[in-house]
């Protein structure tokens, strides 16, 4: 592999973007200064661009094994390139679930062979599975659904829950879909004559997400356990935690960032997914989140699922976006119409995704650590088009949107797996260690 070195970018390095190089010999980075050394290195000119450390996606349903006409590792891991994505990690509700070490093992081995950026996988819990938990290893942490989604994994015995945080180990991140199945449940029939995506938000409404959110952060600090609570849709949740928090931490969506029920005109079930879009004020609850450090986290929760499957009604059309390839471009320009700095962009989609799950070697730009390494031209104009996606379902809810920043080259482990345009297919990732 010939060594790469990055000339005349703005680099991420210290919390703040500098005029630095950056000089990666195999997997690893090994110089970053104003002035490197070149030789023997294919050098790329980066001027007028940003180096990011590469884009960690914590939240993909990539559909492999079991629901691969929808999506698989190749396809997805394309996308990931493309959208200047190093690594993912992936949840278990696939078919069947990995909810045991056997079923995280058939998804590690499928991504050795197959994919293009870095992996990890979740292991799923169960009501019923607390010794399998306590003994997998390989997995970047436990996933709860406390609502039903997509699949059938689902804790929603309380005494169940509450045995996973007092009996697995407490560094072990415990990440939580949170919405309150009984809830839901009892709230239901109340919605179902609804054809409407807004009555499917208001059934799957804040409170439901508050309900599950607020048991998950009170479990977290009576057992003193690390958890991270997924996609937060709402401003309300976001007044239980607290800023730069490590105990508890918490991520929120491009979607639920930058959709709300308005948009339910427009996109109807194409723009339905778990937790629901909610309301223009909790965009603003959230983005209010991210800026003051009560959420730390940007992913994506990309959840494809095929046109066809997302054109049914309201209750039978699955929940989920596909968003992996456009994420960073989203929030890239985002941060073009002043919502956040480029600095908060590489804390919220690479530094801390990779604090939140205690990787080694990634989301940052040092010697040493892995050259995973995202370069951005955040002037580049774009419109997002069904046709150009990578994802296997081909379809964006942003399709017709024109985007300011993208990423232009991504790097995995020091290999140039996209440029000009082009996905390089014979680049594989390694699989992501945890401290
Ligand atoms: O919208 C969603 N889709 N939310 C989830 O929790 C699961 C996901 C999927 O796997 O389709």
């Amino acid at each position: 592999m010939a060594a790469i070195v990055i000339r005349g970018a703005q680099v991420y390095h210290n919390g703040r973007f500098q005029a630095l190089e950056v000089r990666a010999d195999g997997p690893h980075i090994s110089a970053v200064a104003p002035k490197v050394d070149a030789s023997g290195a294919r050098v790329i000119d980066a001027g007028g661009l940003h180096l990011f450390p590469g884009v960690i996606d914590v939240q993909v349903h990539f559909r492999e094994p079991g629901n691969t006409h929808k999506e698989d590792l190749e396809t997805a891991t394309r996308a990931c390139a493309k959208g200047g994505v190093t690594s993912f990690l992936e949840m278990p509700n696939t078919s069947p679930p990995a909810t045991n070490q056997a079923g995280v093992d058939i998804k590690l081995a499928l991504a050795a062979k197959k994919s293009r950026v870095n992996y990890g996988f979740f292991v799923g819990a169960t009501n019923t599975n607390l010794r399998e938990l306590q003994e997998v290893k390989r997995v970047c942490g436990i996933k709860v659904f406390m609502g039903a989604s997509t699949g059938d994994l689902l804790v929603d015995d309380m005494d169940a829950l509450e045995r996973i945080f007092a009996e697995t180990g407490k560094r072990r991140v415990i990440a939580l879909h949170c919405e309150d199945e009984a809830y839901l449940k009892a709230h239901k029939p109340e919605y179902a004559h609804r054809t409407d995506m807004r009555g499917y938000t208001e059934w799957r409404n804040v409170e439901a997400a508050y309900l599950a959110t607020t048991r998950a952060v009170n479990l977290a600090r009576k057992y003193g356990h690390r958890a991270h609570i997924l996609h937060v849709s709402s401003a309300r949740e976001c007044e239980l935690f607290i800023p730069r928090d490590t105990l508890v931490t918490a991520e929120t969506s491009p979607h639920h960032l930058l959709l709300n029920v308005d948009d339910y005109a427009r996109l109807g079930t194409l723009a339905k997914m778990n937790p629901p879009l909610k309301y223009r004020e909790d965009n603003a609850g959230l983005w209010r989140a991210l800026r003051d450090g009560r959420i730390g986290v940007i992913a994506t929760d990309h959840a494809p699922h095929t046109l066809e499957e997302k054109r049914r009604d309201i209750w039978k059309a699955p929940a989920g976006i596909p968003a992996v390839e456009n994420s960073l471009a989203l929030i890239l320009d985002a941060s073009s119409r002043g919502m956040c700095t480029l600095e908060q962009v590489a804390q919220w989609m690479c530094e801390n995704p990779a604090k939140t799950y205690a990787m080694k070697g990634k989301g940052r730009i040092e010697v040493g650590h892995d050259a995973d390494l995202t370069l951005v031209d955040a002037n580049a104009v774009h419109t997002v088009r069904n046709e150009e996606q990578l994802t296997k379902v081909k379809w964006s809810p942003w399709h017709g949107q024109k985007l300011k920043g993208r990423a232009v080259t991504t790097i995995v482990r020091g290999q140039v797996v996209y440029e000009n345009g082009q996905v390089q297919d014979q680049v594989r990732g390694t699989e992501i260690q945890y401290a």
